[in-house]
């Protein structure tokens, strides 16, 4: 089970904004649960992980088997919240080289239409060449521009490799149940389909088919990462003591900070492979609090490799920045230091210790020093990373997430703003309309 330790935060609040604070997010907390607070139309994923039916985990472990059974590359086309849950999650689980690691992962995952970059999708094609692949292509709005030019030109790409008449079978559609063009192309065309319910958002999806079809082809288990959701939904609903209930915790927090001027969070974590675990959380908290010129922004770390260009700032510059650690107690391999007879580099010191036993100490002595420099720090631990703790995490995050938007007092599931740049956009492209 998660933890979370605020007690290097403590110093920089007063205990009285605290209380305040905490009465405050009991009522939210209630709100939430009777869904009767902003934007309640959109809290499908608050009881998911309880609700989340056998058939169709069923379903998609037996496509993701048929898949696996003849695609050597899987492309996950998607942007936003229909590609960084399902990222986050298998990129933390995967082999750091798993590209280059023969046998480990397949199919390999490869992504499309979260960028516009001509040569990613050139470069993509060039690779799709050479081995054998399946397509989920996933939009809940069906219209987004990224994913489908990305969609356009695998499409076509699988036309000219397999035949017009043998693709059907080898793409996957993940949208809406009744709108938008990639609705609209999966019942003409026939494609497999799966539904993103109207009740959740796409920063919220990736317990729905959205993350779960990925996860489940890249081989792991979503039944071990719905059910560490579903172990802590039951913790936060019933635990209304904003003392000991992890989200009330963290909501707290983070807000008290915010309203004495620390309006960037870090989100800092000591392993590589859980960068898209960051990238994922900047969506949720960015979308969902930034809004009405109000919002902490969502920024993140990887430590010890930022350390080397972001710590001087962290370290010494504007005071208005505060540290959430994505601490992971256990780490699963033993890879010591060796003890060199020349001690040329001076290292002998740390000879035999492991490198996780160095990164924690670097860890605690990062804290250490940021929280002297001002940077207040709240530690948030998991015993190791894997399914379950994976969907503890993400689940935590929705609900402090929903909790901190309705502490801040704005609708922590719409995001109005997103649309701003599209129509500038469309209409220097000269769309119809725009
Ligand atoms: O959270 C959101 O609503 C956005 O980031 C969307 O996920 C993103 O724009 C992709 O949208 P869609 O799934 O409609 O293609």
């Amino acid at each position: 089970m998660i933890n979370i330790d605020i007690s290097n935060a403590l110093p920089f609040i007063s205990s009285k904004e605290l209380s305040a604070i905490e009465e405050e997010i009991k009522g939210h907390h209630k709100l939430l649960l009777a869904g009767t607070g902003k934007g309640s139309d959109f809290l499908g994923w608050l009881r998911l992980p309880s609700l989340i039916s056998k058939e169709l985990i069923t379903r998609i472990t037996e496509d993701a088997a048929e898949i696996q059974s003849h695609a050597d590359v899987f492309v996950v086309i998607g942007i936003g919240g229909s590609y960084l849950g399902a990222r986050a999650v298998i990129e933390a689980l995967s082999h750091n080289f798993s590209l280059l690691n023969p046998g480990n992962l397949n199919p390999h995952i490869l992504y499309a239409g979260n960028n516009l970059g001509e040569e990613y999708h050139a470069d993509l094609l060039g690779i799709l060449d050479q081995y054998s692949y399946s397509v989920a292509v996933i939009s809940k709005s069906g219209t987004t521009t990224e994913p489908a030019i990305a969609f356009r030109i695998v499409k076509e790409h699988l036309e000219n490799k397999y035949g017009k008449l043998n693709i059907a079978n080898k793409i996957i559609a993940i949208t809406d149940a009744r709108k938008g063009a990639l609705k609209q192309m999966a019942d003409k065309e026939g494609y497999k389909a799966y539904v993103i319910p109207d009740n959740i958002g796409g920063r919220y999806s990736v317990l729905t088919p959205v993350g779960l079809l990925p996860v489940a082809v890249a081989g792991f288990d979503i039944e071990k990462l719905i059910s560490g959701a579903r172990e802590m939904q039951e913790r936060l609903f019933s635990d209304l003591s904003p003392s000991t209930n992890p989200a009330m915790i963290y909501t707290a927090m983070r807000n008290v900070l915010y309203n004495n001027g620390k309006t960037i969070e870090l989100l800092v974590n000591y392993r590589p492979n859980l960068f898209y675990f960051s990238e994922w959380w900047k969506q949720l908290f960015g979308e969902s609090e930034g809004k009405e010129n109000k919002g902490i922004y969502p920024s993140s770390a990887s430590f010890t490799t930022d350390l080397h260009s972001l710590g001087q700032y962290i370290q010494e510059g504007v005071r208005d920045i505060f540290e959430t650690v994505l601490s992971v107690e256990n780490s699963s391999g033993n890879l010591n230091i060796p003890m060199d007879e020349k001690d040329a580099d001076g290292l002998n010191y740390i000879a035999g210790k492991s490198i996780s036993e160095v990164n924690k100490k670097a860890e605690e002595g990062t804290t250490l020093a940021h929280v002297e420099g001002g940077v207040p720090n709240i530690r948030i631990t998991v015993p190791q990373v894997d399914e379950e703790t994976l969907g503890q995490l993400i689940y935590f995050f929705e609900f402090s997430c929903a909790l901190s938007g309705y502490t801040l007092g704005v609708n922590p599931f719409d995001q109005p703003g997103v649309e701003a740049y599209k129509k500038k956009v469309f209409s220097l492209l000269g769309k119809k309309g725009y």
